[in-house]
């Protein structure tokens, strides 16, 4: 049930080949795919024999196999999870209904968006990343890049073969249009503001798979929990993806606060310009990143009072995370929910029906799991003998979107003047001269076991390799 077909040209493990006219479909849109990964995939990797894991089943237990393959030849393929039998709906106002196998008329076009927006990320993240290529600081780095650029793609596959299979001409056209949008376009960009930002260097992408991608791991397991079963059984494989997306990012940070620790202990100093001369980022342009990054994902969870966000629950279409392990009644039509607002120039909590609040309470979510992973982080620093600590910026600082949008605040939650906010934005987020130092530290390093000199080598290597395994043969 759960083992992956790959004699078929898409590999999957959902009988594609019973319905012909779908498969049909799908495997013209494949050509446009590769297309699309030509044209704006990782740039000059062509030739490349990268050491990937491929999904072989959906089974918990030992899903992926490795080995060297040209990612134009991965293996991407449609893949969900098993189905559960008599599953029901658990939350919203179809609750104890049997779940649908189906999309309900009524419900079609907040699914369509729901999907689209979902699959709108994936190849926004793989168009964003494609020049890092050109300056990882490491072979296993580099591989690393890719394993998430591939998944990426595949997590498109997982959108468009629910447009096609259950949207009929609509999907098809949406199928077409996500290939057609591009991260950054000014006249056809991706859909959500933080999937048009550039991931110009190596510090960027870490932060952007620790923050980015957990925004993701949210999403996914908020559609999870879906009335519509083909979408909860795809974004549940997906998320056993997206974790290793999520551990990039935190080792890829981790590594870099070592190496800068190392040496500020060798040099027996903090100050900035002597640790930039030596050629590690300092800490304060690391809390810079952090800050952007951090903003800019939480802004992804949209208004923090949203009548779609109610509709979407109690319908049935998107859960709560982890909705089944909440005791309360999965309804949520007395609840309260406090979400923040600025009133004469304070911030005030104001109580709202929960369900208007639901991006509110997954933003909070989500802000509870990063903290975990900064936290780590700060145990780098603690090791090191060092007092500096990353702080996640208050909820309210940078935000675009909401109630909260252009309300200026300091990272400590202060509301401040346009005045006082001009002179200060320079401490908060990266400078333009923090941005082109850390560009000047990006080089190509890419011999097996060598490793920039701005990041400190990992722990182990993927799949028990050694550290100077061949994860990327060039030919
Ligand atoms: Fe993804
Ligand atoms: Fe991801």
């Amino acid at each position: 049930m759960s083992a992956i077909n790959y004699s078929e040209k898409i590999p999957n493990n959902v009988n594609l080949g019973e319905d012909r006219t779908l498969q049909r479909a799908l495997e013209s849109w494949q050509p446009s795919f590769l297309n699309w990964w030509d044209d704006v995939g990782p740039e000059g990797s062509v030739g490349y024999d990268v050491y990937l894991r491929t999904a072989v089943s959906v089974d918990p237990q030992g899903w992926a196999q490795f080995g060297h393959v040209k990612m134009r030849d991965y293996r991407w393929g449609i893949f969900l999870n098993p189905a559960e039998a008599g599953r029901t709906i658990h939350f919203g106002d179809h609750l104890g209904e049997k779940a649908w196998q189906d999309v309900p008329g009524e419900h079609r076009a907040n699914l369509r968006r729901i999907i689209v927006t979902q699959g709108d990320t994936e190849p926004a993240s793989v168009e964003q990343q494609r020049h890092l290529g050109l300056t990882a600081p490491s072979m296993y780095d580099l591989r690393n890049l890719f394993q998430v650029n591939v998944e990426e793609g595949r997590h498109l596959w997982a959108m468009v073969y629910l447009l096609h299979k259950h949207f009929g001409r609509d999907g098809r056209e949406e199928a077409e249009a996500l290939l057609e949008r591009q991260s950054g376009d000014e006249n056809n960009p991706r859909i959500l503001g933080a999937f048009n930002e550039k991931t110009p260097d190596w510090l960027s992408f870490f932060m952007f798979t620790y923050f980015t991608d957990r925004d993701g791991k949210f999403q996914l397991a908020a559609l999870s929990e879906s009335a519509f079963d083909p979408l909860a059984r795809t974004t549940r494989f997906m998320l056993t993806e997206e974790a290793h997306h999520m551990f990039v990012g935190e080792s890829g940070v981790s590594r870099v606060l070592q190496r800068t620790c190392q040496v500020m202990n060798e040099l027996r100093t903090d100050d900035v310009a002597r640790l930039r001369a030596a050629g590690v980022i300092d800490l304060p342009t690391i809390q810079r990143y952090l800050n952007f990054h951090y903003s800019v994902t939480i802004d992804l969870f949209g208004a923090d009072q949203s009548s779609n966000a109610a509709t979407f629950y109690s319908s049935g279409l998107k859960g709560r995370y982890e909705e089944g392990k909440r005791m309360d009644d999965h309804r949520l039509h007395e609840q309260h929910y406090k979400v923040l607002q600025v009133v004469d120039g304070k911030l005030q909590e104001k109580e709202v029906p929960m369900l208007n609040a639901l991006n509110e309470v997954l933003r909070d979510d989500y802000i509870k799991d990063s903290n975990a992973g900064v936290a780590r982080w700060n145990k780098v620093m603690e090791k090191a003998g060092i007092d500096f600590r990353l702080t996640v910026p208050h909820k309210a600082f940078n935000r675009q979107i909401g109630a909260l949008a252009g309300v200026r605040m300091s990272p400590d939650g202060r509301v401040l003047s346009p005045q006082e906010w001009a002179l200060r934005e320079g401490e908060w987020l990266p400078t333009a001269e923090d941005r082109a130092f850390v560009a000047s530290l990006m080089g190509r390093c890419i011999e097996p076991g060598k490793f920039a000199g701005w990041i400190a080598p990992p722990v182990m290597g993927i799949n028990r390799q050694p550290v100077d395994f061949e994860y990327v043969r060039f030919n």
